[in-house]
């Protein structure tokens, strides 16, 4: 099992006042101690005189980042965001007050304002940063099967991410590096399987929306025995599961039986 720290910045709907703010527009991923940029920006023009733009966290009210006459307050603050939170200064005339947070902490969770007033008028935009994993597991014991046979490989996702927003599911078989099975855009894409897989595999359709994207693997064959691996790739992020898929020869059988009866 396999386990990915990342942060998601959600989209929360546009709160907008005279003018309009706009935040996000889809879901983001960032790893945490990596950077993440808050989206906030305007389409009209403002007059630079008395702009001042506020992000703040919504729960605490803190002061992540203050831009007030013609310039960035670092001194005003909150001493955690001091280094880890910047305007892209060169953007800030076009309309654009998107925020770059280095070094994501987990405790980064939360729902942030972004609030714009100019002498014309004033708005504001949310985002929000949820702390989520993904999480793929597969199997952890070895799957057995006998030849001409259907077998199960588990492969399930567990986390905040909507199978919706899985971009792409690979099965490959690791020894060999031999593709079994492509998922894309909510498809399975036949043709790419290797020859040998090709009208052997499939994924369970009504279990996707749960998050399973275990493979049916129909009429064992020897060949098929090794290592398979489940890779799954979403907003940037990848991680994957193996599981061993071990075939039971009925000598093998006959083999351990005997042992058994020795010991
Ligand atoms: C705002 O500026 C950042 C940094 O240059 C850029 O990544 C982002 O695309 C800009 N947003 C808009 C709406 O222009
Ligand atoms: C596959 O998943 C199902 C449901 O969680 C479980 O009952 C079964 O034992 C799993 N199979 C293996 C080989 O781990
Ligand atoms: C996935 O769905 C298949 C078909 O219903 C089932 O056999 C398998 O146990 C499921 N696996 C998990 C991990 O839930
Ligand atoms: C994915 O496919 C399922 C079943 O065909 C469908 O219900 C769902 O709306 C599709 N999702 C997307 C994002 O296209
Ligand atoms: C599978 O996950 C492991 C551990 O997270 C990672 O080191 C490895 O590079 C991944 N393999 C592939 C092929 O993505």
């Amino acid at each position: 099992m396999d386990l990915f720290m990342c942060i998601c910045v959600g989209i929360i709907p546009v709160i907008s006042e005279a003018f309009t703010v706009h935040g996000p527009s889809a879901l983001m991923f960032a790893h945490l101690g990596s950077s993440v940029v808050l989206p906030c920006y305007v389409d009209e023009l403002l007059l630079m005189k008395d702009l001042r733009v506020e992000w703040r966290r919504t729960d605490s009210e803190t002061l992540v980042h203050l831009y007030q006459d013609g310039e960035s307050r670092p001194e005003s603050q909150e001493q955690d965001y001091h280094d880890r939170a910047n305007f892209f200064t060169d953007q800030i005339q076009h309309g654009n007050f998107s925020l770059r947070l280095d070094n994501l902490r987990a405790e980064d969770e939360g729902r942030y304002t972004c609030r714009v007033y100019s002498q014309q008028d004033s708005g504001e935009t949310v985002v929000q940063i949820k702390h989520e994993c993904l999480i793929v597991s597969g199997s952890d014991r070895a799957v057995s099967a006998h030849d001409g046979e259907d077998v199960t490989l588990n492969c399930s996702i567990d986390s905040h991410i909507k199978p919706e927003h899985i971009e792409e599911i690979l099965w490959r078989k690791t020894d060999g590096d031999i593709l079994v099975l492509f998922f894309q855009n909510n498809k399975t894409l036949p043709d790419s399987s290797d020859e040998q897989y090709r009208s052997r595999v499939e994924l369970f359709p009504a279990e996707i929306p749960k998050g399973n994207f275990s493979l049916r693997l129909k009429s064992v064959r020897s060949e098929d025995k090794g290592v398979y691996m489940c890779q799954v790739f979403a907003g940037g992020l990848s991680a994957n599961a193996t599981l061993v898929l071990e075939k039971l020869e009925t000598m093998t059988k006959y083999t351990k039986l005997i042992q058994f009866s020795y010991s």
